[in-house]
């Protein structure tokens, strides 16, 4: 039985983000430089993105340059730049074919032209897709987003387009740049480190943690599948009892 069959159907998770990690230190063990990790990465990247949607998942989101990567040595970030640009066009027509809709979260206006053409482009001819959305976070942090919501917000208090007591959860998730994305439920980073780097702080607050030692460049379906059958074994509670969460099953079979 291949892991994907061992898959319950039921349970996929809708969304699963990625911290795709790793690419500098699979180049390192093989005396490469980190460029060649990252066009690697760019391989891992085009296989999990059909390992999804043969799985059925709905949204994923993929950290691929955070707001703090803009820190790294010039060389390197203007590789990052190019290998996008790059791999963005050639793989355009195929993920028009596949169904994959493209959007992107982060700070947008510091990428070079040619990143932001790319893109642009990229999301206006995948606009149809429907067999998955592919959220790129790119140059994006957290707490940029978060930072920017409350700059919006007081500027529509400010312009009597809302009112202050009108603020709740869902108000201010509507400020982030995922609005009408759900929440992911499983976080997958790879590469070993057990932090979230400033990824999805407000929208990974009930996500499943999964960290896996595999370099992102040697991630494959297979693990996907492994990170997905591990997030169908856990109990999602919520804040409620085993107790509570085995009688709302119960009751639900009952139902149907
Ligand atoms: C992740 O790989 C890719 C980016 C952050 C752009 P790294 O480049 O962080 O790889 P390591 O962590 O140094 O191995
Ligand atoms: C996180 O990886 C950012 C991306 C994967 C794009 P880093 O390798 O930059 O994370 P830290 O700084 O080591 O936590
Ligand atoms: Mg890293």
């Amino acid at each position: 039985m291949s892991l994907l069959e061992k898959i319950n159907n039921k349970r996929i998770p809708s969304h699963i983000a990625i911290i795709m990690d790793g690419n500098g230190r699979w180049a390192k063990e093989r005396g490469l430089n980190r460029a060649h990790g990252h066009q690697e990465g760019v391989v891992a990247v085009r296989k999990i993105v059909e390992a999804a949607i043969q799985a059925n998942v709905k949204f994923l989101t993929i950290y691929a340059f955070s707001t703090e990567n803009w820190n790294r040595p010039d060389d390197e970030v203007d590789a990052l730049m190019e290998l996008m640009v790059h791999a963005i066009v050639k793989e355009t027509p195929d993920l028009i074919k596949q169904g994959v809709r493209l959007l992107t979260i982060g700070d947008y206006e510091r990428l070079p032209n040619k990143t932001k053409t790319a893109l642009k482009e990229c999301i206006t001819q995948t606009e149809e897709g429907s067999s998955i959305t592919l959220i790129l976070a790119l140059s994006y942090s957290s707490k940029w987003e978060i930072t920017q919501a409350v700059k919006k917000m007081m500027g529509d208090i400010q312009n009597n387009q809302l009112k202050s007591e009108d603020l709740n959860e869902e108000l201010l998730s509507d400020y982030l740049s995922t609005k009408g994305i759900p929440d992911p439920d499983l976080l997958i980073r790879t590469g070993g480190e057990k932090r979230i780097s400033n990824f999805l702080l407000w929208q990974l607050a009930y996500a499943e943690l999964y960290f896996t030692d595999t370099y992102w460049p040697d991630f494959r379906e297979e693990h996907l599948y492994k990170a997905i059958c591990n997030f169908q074994c856990r109990e999602r509670r919520f804040g409620k009892t085993s107790e509570q969460i085995e009688k709302e099953q119960r009751d639900k079979l009952n139902n149907l």
